[in-house]
């Protein structure tokens, strides 16, 4: 776990000629999330998010709308401000590119690298991408000249320029990175700019004359500051540099880049190269996290399938959104949005587990002693030491690794174990018998415990959902009792005698599926789409099910796939025919587990490619919800023969 006292974290800042999506609502959400989880540590913590104004872009849309850049930017960066109120972002400062404090810095730095020879005048002819406001190098360009990263056309430019001296950082660089191999997270992205760079850097074009809306040169009025130069200095303007050196001397040291994988080459070659050129140490770390499609198709403006945040807010409110983006999904690697994934979300994750736990544990609190939390009457037992000081220890620990790694789904896991454990704990010892059977102080010791692991909780899932573990907090009767702000309440035994204050409205609404599936249908033929039709196939017929071949098949052999944590290649016996299938079990078993079992398998799949394997079929099991417990569906009696079909 990170101990610094100081945490700087940042956001990319948004063009402004788009209106706020996911993929914006999803780094912004992330950072968020983390100083959020700082501060409740007591970390000193800046968090900037804002947004990039200049550029050909901007100006484009501008002149589309025939308003000028600046009332088109001063417009839309309202979006992205209500979009932050909305989803409860604490940021501390937002930063506009086109502010006299940003153009300050940048035209400071500017000069500065002017001056001791970094940036020179010279010449650039290239092929040019308007939307994406990169020059694409003779390496990627195809016959068809159209931009690698959008797909549409570029357009040939020559310009007279000025020049970054990359080329002179290219070592420096590369002793950055063998000096810190954490400065690029996922280490898979490290490994891609390490060889990037090793390929050679070029000079970078750092001016435009071929546009009006930018930073002007100083001293030269035929040209504006290349946008990219522009925004990444932003980073630098936020903490107080040049002018406020205590500030950004404190922060500096500690700056996390949070940035889609997309715009990772910016950050973690030009910027950190433009930064040792100024004396300035590179980033402490930069995180490339993947992209949304949306129900397995990329998003664009126009497929229409561009999922609008404050839509979903609005339906499903703003916790389990947040929740959803961060739980779904590995940081860093790509993921795919559904509101179907989201109410299964809800239903199972929040209003299943975390939200039964806490209706149930008030509930019977109210019942038998008044909605007053009791006092422990008794000792311990070994059933109490299940959701205990020693169990909450370690998960604390887990907790902060994960989160020092930015691993936001392993978090969350880790924390609905828990909570797993507690309304496990519910079912075993059985309050409501204690309660019929007049065995007082056993239930004091039940419900009490229940109390204790719900504030734990509550703190756990604060950064994730601020509003919800709040209102947890609220109902369990602690808000003027104990402090929410810090993860030392966790070592502060629940006040017992407190008065919980159990609301009628249920944390987390269940949704009922069908319902949700005609509603969804009818938002979506408004917006012109089709409607999905899995969301109707809530039934099946049996004609439906027997297209399905389920045969009984023995697991024969086990092996590992290189690079792969969950999978195991399975070599399968059918007694008429031996396959090869590819399943996600790694995790909850071992390869001697495996060997001899005899398992039901889906025998007329289409053959899918995992990780360079074709899997020809696929293995049935049961997961918990949470994820955190897996069983194979096994076939117990030694008679029946391989193959036999399962009806
Ligand atoms: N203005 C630049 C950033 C400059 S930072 C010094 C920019 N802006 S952007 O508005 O186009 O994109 C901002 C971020 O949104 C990027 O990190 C990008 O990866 C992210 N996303 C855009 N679409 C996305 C998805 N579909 N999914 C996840 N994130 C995506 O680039």
């Amino acid at each position: 776990m990170n101990r610094e006292s100081c945490f700087y974290i940042t956001t990319p800042i948004y063009y402004v000629n788009d209106v706020p999506h996911i993929g914006h609502a999803y780094t912004t959400v992330a950072a968020d999330v983390m100083a959020r989880y700082k501060r409740m540590h007591g970390i000193d913590v800046l968090f900037s998010t804002g947004t990039d104004e200049h550029g050909q872009k901007v100006q484009q849309a501008a002149q589309k709308e025939g308003v000028t850049p600046q009332q088109l930017a001063d417009r839309t960066v309202q979006n992205f401000k209500n979009l932050w109120e909305k989803l409860n972002i604490s940021y501390d400062d937002f930063i506009r590119t086109t502010e006299p404090r940003h153009i300050e810095v940048v035209q400071y730095i500017f000069k500065k690298l002017m001056d001791q020879g970094d940036i020179y005048k010279g010449t650039y002819e290239g092929w040019y991408c308007i939307p994406c406001e990169t020059y694409v190098s003779k390496s990627q360009l195809g016959e068809d000249m159209i931009c690698p990263d959008c797909k549409r056309p570029l357009e040939k430019m020559t310009e007279e320029s000025y020049f970054f001296r990359m080329s002179k950082y290219e070592q420096p660089l590369l002793e950055f990175y063998e000096n810190n191999p954490t400065a690029i997270l996922p280490e898979s992205r490290y490994n891609e700019i390490v060889s990037f760079i090793r390929m050679g850097l070029k000079d970078q074009s750092v001016s435009r004359t071929t546009l009006k809306w930018g930073i002007p040169i100083p001293g030269d009025d035929a040209h504006v500051v290349y946008v990219w130069f522009d925004a990444l200095i932003n980073y630098l303007t936020v903490c107080g540099y040049p002018e406020d050196e205590q500030r950004w001397r404190k922060y500096w040291p500690v700056v996390h880049h949070l940035v889609g994988k997309d715009i990772l080459r910016f950050h973690s070659v030009v910027w950190p190269a433009m930064l040792l050129a100024l004396g300035v140490n590179p980033p402490k770390q930069v995180f490339a996290h993947g992209w949304w499609t949306v129900e397995g198709e990329k998003m664009s403006k126009s497929k229409g399938n561009v999922v609008d945040p404050f839509e979903i807010i609005e339906i499903y409110g703003v916790d389990p959104f947040r929740y959803f983006l961060l739980r779904e999904v590995s940081f860093g690697l790509d993921g795919d949005f559904s509101e179907k994934a989201l109410v299964q979300r809800i239903n199972f994750d929040l209003a299943n587990d975390l939200g039964n736990l806490l209706s149930r544990t008030l509930q019977m609190v109210v019942k038998y002693f008044g909605g007053i939390v009791p006092e422990p009457m008794l000792e311990p037992t070994k059933e109490d030491a299940e959701i205990g000081k020693e169990v909450v220890k370690r998960l604390m620990q887990k907790f902060d690794s994960y989160m020092s790694r930015f691993a936001y789904d392993e978090a969350l896991r880790e924390i609905w174990a828990y909570i797993g454990l507690a309304n496990k704990y519910i079912d075993i010892t059985m309050p409501w018998k204690l309660g019929e059977e007049g065995e007082k102080d056993r239930l004091s010791n039940v419900l009490y415990n229940l109390c204790e692991a719900l504030k734990n909780i509550a703190l756990l899932v604060a950064p994730f959902m601020p509003e919800k573990s709040f209102e947890i907090w609220e109902q369990l009767g602690l808000k003027d009792k104990l402090s929410m702000d810090s993860f030392e309440t966790m070592d502060r035994p629940f006040p017992a005698g407190t008065a919980i204050s159990k609301k009628k409205d249920v944390l987390f609404p269940r949704i009922d599926f069908k319902k949700w599936a005609v509603e969804k249908a009818e938002r979506d033929s408004k917006k012109g789409l089709q409607p999905d039709p899995g969301e109707h196939e809530d039934e099946i017929s049996i004609d439906d099910f027997k297209k399905v071949e389920l045969r009984v098949a023995k697991i024969v052999a086990v092996d590992h796939i290189p690079g792969a944590d969950k999978l195991y290649k399975l070599s399968i016996d059918l007694g008429y025919e031996r396959r090869m299938i590819v399943a996600g079990i790694k995790e909850f078993y071992s390869p001697e587990d495996l060997v001899g079992k005899k398992i039901v398998v889906i025998c007329n799949l289409k053959p899918a490619k995992l990780r360079g394997v074709v899997s020809n079929g696929m293995l049935l099991a049961a997961e918990s919800p949470d994820g955190s417990q897996l069983a194979l569906l096994t076939v117990d009696n030694e008679d029946i023969p391989l193959g036999s079909r399962v009806h």
